[in-house]
C-alpha cells in the first residue's frame, strides 16, 4: 500500500520532509517527489541551494538549519505544524562522511560521524514522530549505508553511525508498525555525488561500474517509504557483500582490511562545508 498518496507512483496529497536535499541523494529524492505531485520541505544548510531547487520544482517550504544544532529539531517541527498541519514522509537523508583511521582521528572523529549520520536522525524523527503518527498511514526513510552492513579501513567512525543507524531503524519499524507509521532503510553503495565523488573508483575503467547515481537511490528511498518495504540495498547487487560478510566473514576481511580501493572516496576536511 502506498502512504500519503493516492495511486501506484503518484503522491498528489503527500507532505514530504528530505534532510539533506541541497545535493546529492536528497536533491534527486526532493525531485522524484516532486515529479510525481509531492508537497515538499526541504531541509540543509546551504539556504540558496534550496531555495533554488525550491523555484525549480514549482515552490516548497525550505528550512535552511544545521541540524546537529540542538534546538534544530524543535525549530523544524514547528515549520511542519504551522506551514502543512501533517507528515506523511519523512527521508532522514543528510549525512556526511570523512576518511580516516582511529589512531589518527580517535573519539573526536567518531563523535563528529555519530552527531550528524545518527544523533541528528535520532532526534529530528523523535521530535516529528508525534506528527506522523497522527499523519497515518505514514512513513519514515533512513538512509543508511552498505558501509553500515560491512565495515572498511579508513572508515570506521561513518560505519559506526551507519551501523547505528541501520539498528535503530530495524527497532523503530517493529515499533512503529501498530501506530501506522512504515519505517524503512535504505543501504546505498559507491554513488557519485558532491560529498562522495568517488574518484578512486571513477578513475578506475573497470571499478567505476560499481558507482551509482542518486537518482537510482531516491527510487529505492521512494519504495522504501510510501512503497513500503522494509529494506532495499542499492544497487541490489551490493547484497552479496552482505551476504558474502554473514558466510565467509575472511573473505570480506581480506578485500576489506587495508582500506585500499574498496575505502570511498569522502569528502577530505579541506573539503569540509560550513554552515
Ligand atoms: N554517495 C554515496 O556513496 C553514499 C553511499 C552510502 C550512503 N550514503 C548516504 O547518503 C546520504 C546522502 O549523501 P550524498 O551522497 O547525497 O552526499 P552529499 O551530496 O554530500 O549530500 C549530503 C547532504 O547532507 C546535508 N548535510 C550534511 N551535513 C548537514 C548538517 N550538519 N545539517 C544539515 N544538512 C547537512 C548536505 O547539505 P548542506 O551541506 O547544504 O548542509 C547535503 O545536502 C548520506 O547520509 C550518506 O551517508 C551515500
Amino acid at each position: 500500500m502506498l502512504r500519503g498518496g493516492s495511486a501506484a507512483g503518484t503522491f498528489p496529497a503527500m507532505i514530504a520532509l528530505v534532510t539533506g536535499a541541497s545535493s546529492g541523494i536528497g536533491e534527486a529524492t526532493a525531485r522524484r517527489l516532486a515529479a510525481d505531485g509531492a508537497k515538499l520541505i526541504l531541509v540543509a544548510r546551504r539556504e540558496q541551494r534550496l531555495r533554488a531547487l525550491a523555484d525549480e520544482l514549482g515552490g516548497a517550504t525550505v528550512i535552511a538549519i544545521d541540524l546537529t544544532e540542538e534546538d534544530a529539531p524543535a525549530r523544524i517541527a514547528e515549520v511542519v505544524e504551522r506551514e502543512h498541519g501533517r507528515l506523511d514522509l519523512l527521508v532522514n537523508n543528510a549525512g556526511a562522511a570523512w576518511r580516516g583511521r582511529f589512531a589518527e582521528g580517535g573519539w573526536a572523529d567518531v563523535k563528529r560521524h555519530m552527531e550528524i549520520n545518527f544523533d541528528a536522525v535520532v532526534r529530528l524523527t523523535e521530535a516529528l514522530l508525534p506528527i506522523l503518527r497522527r499523519s497515518a498511514p505514514s512513513s519514515i526513510v533512513n538512509v543508511s549505508s552498505v558501509a553500515g552492513r560491512v565495515a572498511r579501513g579508513n572508515s570506521g567512525s561513518y560505519s559506526a553511525a551507519k551501523f547505528a543507524l541501520a539498528g535503530w531503524t530495524e527497532a523503530l519499524h517493529a515499533e512503529e508498525r501498530p501506530h501506522g507509521v512504515h519505517v524503512g532503510l535504505v543501504l546505498p553503495g559507491f554513488v557519485q555525488t558532491e560529498g562522495f565523488p568517488q574518484r578512486e573508483l571513477v578513475s578506475h575503467p573497470l571499478a567505476r561500474r560499481i558507482v551509482s547515481r542518486p537518482e537510482k537511490v531516491a527510487e529505492a528511498i521512494i519504495q522504501a517509504g510510501p512503497g513500503g518495504k522494509p529494506e532495499r540495498i542499492v544497487p541490489r547487487y551490493y547484497g552479496i557483500a552482505v551476504i558474502a560478510k554473514a558466510i565467509a566473514p575472511w573473505l570480506v576481511r581480506r578485500l576489506t582490511g587495508g582500506g585500499g580501493a574498496m575505502t570511498p572516496t569522502t569528502r577530505p576536511d579541506a573539503e569540509d562545508r560550513g554552515g
